[in-house]
């Protein structure tokens, strides 16, 4: 079994033919030059290229080269040609790693003679991955929280998993994309995992150790709790003296292990998890004692503003979930230290198919921000949906109330929750490892089309030579791939509004499964409409989080883009959409054309079922069928409950299961 057998995706060797049969010389020392030079040196014993170190071997084709100008920054290069010859040009070794992987995505057009010059650089300096992985199997959660590809690739059953070559690899893949971070445990901390902080530091050395070479930080969601959970201290209070000295003896040891361990990630006062609440203090309180005891290290904090009350009373109308993170973190802009980073999802609510961006993002201009992102498809199909979300997180990226969303997390980057597992094909679903490799792609260059990045993907995982027609392979896979995202929407939960998903798990549909539960998503269905109001008018205020022109637009029931409608909006089932459509009639129509969608994916790939990798092709069918399944009955179960409610008739009588 080769590498490709055993862990298909991005990056085959067949994807590195261009710069294997080459004559290369890599200038440079270091760690990451190294791995550059090893790189070539892979692909040269598979295509016939040879490779020298520092030396003036002539001729060559290829040159990566060290070169301090000063003038690329650390993380960027350029490209050009000169004489022939192509070179890489970087100031520093992390430049070096992403020009040489530049290089294998350009593959044979690399060494065209007529090439520009180009030069690169990442627009966000922090790019992340958070793992939500558990060490212990939790009983619920299992050894991933909302994991859908197997276990996790760095702990099993308990303990760090005896081969860590697999994480080598991820290392690489992630490098490969622009990653430069990862947190290894899951936000939620339990005991076990607390443990990861002191006793078992050395799991964590060890998972560092072998991302090091690709230039991937590790950084430890932490428990605040800490100082009594592990100190032994009977207090976690951020004020007091013993907790703030306990973080800084910890933290010093911490560093003592892992010298460039990035920092630390904590979700405090959020789903059970301790905070600084308890201790009557706020969030700058808890966070920048954290800070405090990084600084001398050059660590940060990612402190997570996913701050809500899950406990709340389904009757009362005047809690509004969507409200929290802006209330309780917009009054400490200015408050954290330097070195924390208030992490903000990019929706008010939670990752759903269809939310507003935050408002929190662009109301805490002395602070900095990071917008996290789901890849794991918690509520967009869990991995068995086909669903590329780049569209949906390029169109959070480019959002603006003056900057853009992408401006505006530029201090503290792009953090994606992980969709990786120790599933063959790392994400489950095939096409998943597509959504991690955007959110890398899109963390370099958040104004990057999404689907010239699909394309890219496309390249690199099935270049040509490792499918029978690769032009009718990427027809098909674009097909499947392009509109899932607007598919996965038009048969879920309608026009915004989210949630409808079966409590708990989250996969498939249960329109009032939340809605008398404490968690705050609720859609408010009666038989004369649908929908939150949270207008200023009349609602819960909300839309007044806004800064303009989004405050006006999202309060008018006119200028409301018709996707966001039943997030700000209570309308009747009449209320007649931008679109023209009334509220009821779009519900029916969508739902009605996205599981015909489905079935034209399944056809598309049906197409090329002797064009690619025999495995993959059954794991996507297998999935597609599934997603059929899953689709009709969101489809049937969604009508169904709204033509009930409504006692409106589809203008159209297909059939709706009364
Ligand atoms: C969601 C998810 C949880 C997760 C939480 C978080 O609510 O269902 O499993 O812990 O987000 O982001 O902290």
């Amino acid at each position: 079994m080769t590498d490709v057998d055993r862990h298909p995706a991005w990056l085959p060797p067949e994807a590195l033919r261009a710069v294997g049969s080459r004559r290369t010389v890599v200038r440079g020392a270091g760690t990451l030059v190294d791995t550059v030079a090893a790189e070539v040196a892979r692909a040269c014993a598979r295509y016939g290229g040879t490779v020298h170190r520092d030396d003036a071997a002539t001729p060559v084709d290829l040159v990566l080269a060290l070169a301090p100008s000063g003038d690329l920054g650390p993380e960027g290069y350029a490209l050009s040609r000169d004489d022939g010859v192509t070179v890489v040009r970087a100031d520093e070794p992390p430049g070096l790693l992403y020009g040489f992987f530049h290089l294998v995505r350009l593959g044979e057009s690399a060494f065209e003679s007529a090439r520009p010059v180009e030069r690169h650089a990442p627009a966000l300096h922090r790019r992340m991955v958070d793992h939500w992985d558990n060490v212990a199997v939790h009983p619920v959660m299992g050894q991933v929280e909302r994991g859908y590809a197997g276990g996790s690739i760095f702990w099993r059953d308990g303990a760090l998993r005896a081969d860590l070559d697999r994480v080598g690899e991820y290392a690489r893949l992630l490098a490969a994309c622009g990653f430069n971070a990862i947190s290894v445990n899951n936000v939620n901390v339990h005991l076990t995992e607390a443990h990861l902080l002191t006793d078992r530091l050395g799991d964590v050395a060890a998972i560092a150790e072998r991302l090091r070479p690709y230039g991937i930080r590790v950084h430890l969601s932490v428990s605040f709790a800490s100082p009594v959970i592990l100190g032994g201290l009977p207090t976690a209070d951020p004020l007091d003296g013993r907790v703030r000295a306990w973080w800084a003896a910890t933290t010093r040891r911490a560093y003592e292990a892992i010298p460039d361990l990035g920092g630390y990630v904590v979700k405090a006062d959020s789903e059970g998890q301790p905070g600084p609440f308890r201790y009557g203090r706020d969030h700058a309180d808890g966070a920048n004692v954290l800070a405090e005891a990084l600084a001398p290290f050059g660590g940060v904090v990612h402190w997570r503003a996913f701050v809500y009350n899950h406990r709340q009373d389904w009757r009362d109308r005047s809690t509004d979930r969507a409200r929290a993170a802006y209330d309780h973190f917009t009054p400490l802009d200015g408050r954290f230290a330097d070195n924390v980073i208030v992490q903000v999802k990019h929706g008010p609510i939670d990752f759903q198919v269809r939310e507003p961006v935050s408002p929190l993002i662009a109301a805490m201009p002395a602070t900095r921000i990071a917008l996290e992102i789901q890849a794991t498809q918690e509520y967009t199909g869990q991995q068995r949906h086909v669903c590329y979300l780049a569209p949906m997180w390029s169109e959070v990226l480019r959002f603006a109330a003056g900057p853009t969303v992408a401006e505006l997390v530029d201090g503290g980057g792009l953090v994606v929750v992980s969709n990786v597992g120790d599933d063959p094909f790392w994400t489950g679903h095939p096409l998943a490892q597509a959504n991690l490799y955007a959110a890398g792609r899109l963390a370099w260059s958040p104004d990057r089309d999404p689907m010239s990045i699909l394309d890219e993907w496309l390249d690199l995982t099935f270049p040509p030579g490792t499918t029978g027609d690769p032009d009718l392979v990427r027809r098909a896979l674009h097909a499947v791939m392009d509109d899932s995202w607007r598919t996965y929407e038009s048969y879920a939960a309608p026009l915004g509004i989210g949630f409808m998903v079966r409590p708990g798990h989250h996969y498939g549909p249960d329109v009032d499964g939340y809605e008398y539960t404490p968690w705050g998503t609720y859609h408010f269905a009666d038989r004369d409409g649908v929908g939150v109001d949270r207008t200023r008018a009349t609602g819960t205020g909300f839309t007044g989080q806004y800064p303009p022109p989004w405050r006006d637009v999202y309060e008018s029931l006119d200028r409301c883009p018709d996707e966001l409608l039943l997030f700000f909006h209570h309308v009747p089932y009449g209320h007649v959409l931008r679109s023209g459509s009334t509220v009821i009639q779009h519900i029916y129509d969508t739902h009605f054309a996205g599981v015909e969608r489905v079935a034209e994916m399944r056809r598309q790939w049906a197409a090329v079922a002797d064009l690619v990798d025999p495995r993959l092709h059954a794991r996507v069918t297998e999935r597609l069928d599934e997603q059929m399944r899953s689709a009709e009955e969101w489809r049937d179960q969604i009508n169904t409950y709204f033509s009930r409610k409504s006692g409106v008739a589809d203008a159209h009588h297909r059939a709706i299961h009364r």
